[in-house]
C-alpha cells in the first residue's frame, strides 16, 4: 500500500519528502483553503511547488457543479503539472465529466465516494482511483473501512483496474486497517504520518541504549 500526503500545506509537504515513504499529494478546496489560498491562480502555483517536491501524481480537485466546468477545469488542471490526478465528485454530472475527460486520457480520482455503486459507476466511467471518504462514514456511524474492504473485493472480483485510495483518515489505526483491506493507496494527514512512526519502546530503547553504550565509556 502506496502512502499519499493528504494536504496543501507546503512545509508537511517538504517534511513528508525528506522521510521517502510519500508517493503522491491529494489536496481538495477546503485544504486549499485552510492555507488561504481562495483563488485558481494561487491554487495552481500551490499544485505547482508539490509538484516540484514530490515526482508522483497530485491529486487536484475541481470546483464546478456541472459537467461541461468539470471538463473545462479538468482540461485546464491537466496541464499544470506532468502527474495530475484530477478529483472529480461522485455525482451525475461528475460520472459524465469522468467519462470525458478520462477518454481523453486524463487521470481521475472519484472523489466524495460513500457507497460501492458510486465506485462501480466511476470505474466504468474510467476513473483512474476511487476515494472512498473513511472517517466521514465513521462520523455517523457507519463503517467506512468496511466500503473500502468491499470496493477492493468487488474490484478484484471483476478484474476492475481502478485504484483503490483510502481517504479521509483520521488516525493511525486507519492505515492498518487500509492496508488489511487491500487499499492500492492511503492518503494520510501529516500529523498521522508522524504518529505511524511513533512507538514509546522504539523512544525508549533508544534511550537505553545510548545510556548503557556511555556506562561503557563508548563515545
Ligand atoms: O482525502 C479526502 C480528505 O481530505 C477528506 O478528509 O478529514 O476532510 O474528512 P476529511
Amino acid at each position: 500500500m502506496k502512502l499519499f500526503l493528504d494536504t496543501a500545506n507546503i512545509q508537511e509537504i517538504r517534511q513528508g519528502a525528506k522521510l521517502g515513504v510519500v508517493t503522491g499529494v491529494t489536496t481538495n478546496p477546503s485544504l486549499a483553503a485552510k492555507e488561504g489560498i481562495g483563488r485558481r491562480e494561487g491554487y495552481k502555483a500551490a499544485v505547482q511547488e508539490i509538484a516540484d517536491i514530490i515526482d508522483g501524481p497530485i491529486s487536484v480537485e475541481v470546483v464546478s457543479q456541472d459537467a461541461a466546468g468539470m471538463i473545462a477545469e479538468g482540461r485546464e488542471i491537466s496541464e499544470w503539472i506532468r502527474q495530475p490526478w484530477v478529483k472529480i465528485p461522485s455525482t451525475l454530472a461528475g460520472f459524465e465529466a469522468m467519462s470525458t475527460l478520462s477518454r481523453d486520457g486524463i487521470k481521475i480520482n472519484q472523489t466524495l465516494c460513500f457507497s460501492v455503486n458510486q465506485a462501480l459507476l466511476g470505474a466504468q466511467a474510467g476513473a483512474t482511483v476511487v476515494s472512498p471518504f473513511v472517517g466521514r462514514l465513521d462520523d455517523i456511524g457507519h463503517d467506512g473501512m468496511a466500503l473500502v474492504a468491499d470496493i477492493v473485493a468487488i474490484y478484484r472480483r471483476h478484474n476492475i483496474k481502478t485504484l483503490v485510495m483510502a481517504a479521509s483518515i483520521r488516525h493511525t489505526r486507519h492505515c492498518v486497517a487500509a492496508a488489511q483491506a487491500g487499499a492500492d493507496i492511503s492518503t494520510v494527514p501529516y500529523p498521522v504520518l508522524v504518529q505511524m512512526a511513533q512507538h514509546p519502546l522504539t523512544d525508549s530503547g533508544v534511550a537505553r541504549f545510548l545510556q548503557d553504550w556511555q556506562k561503557a565509556g563508548g563515545r
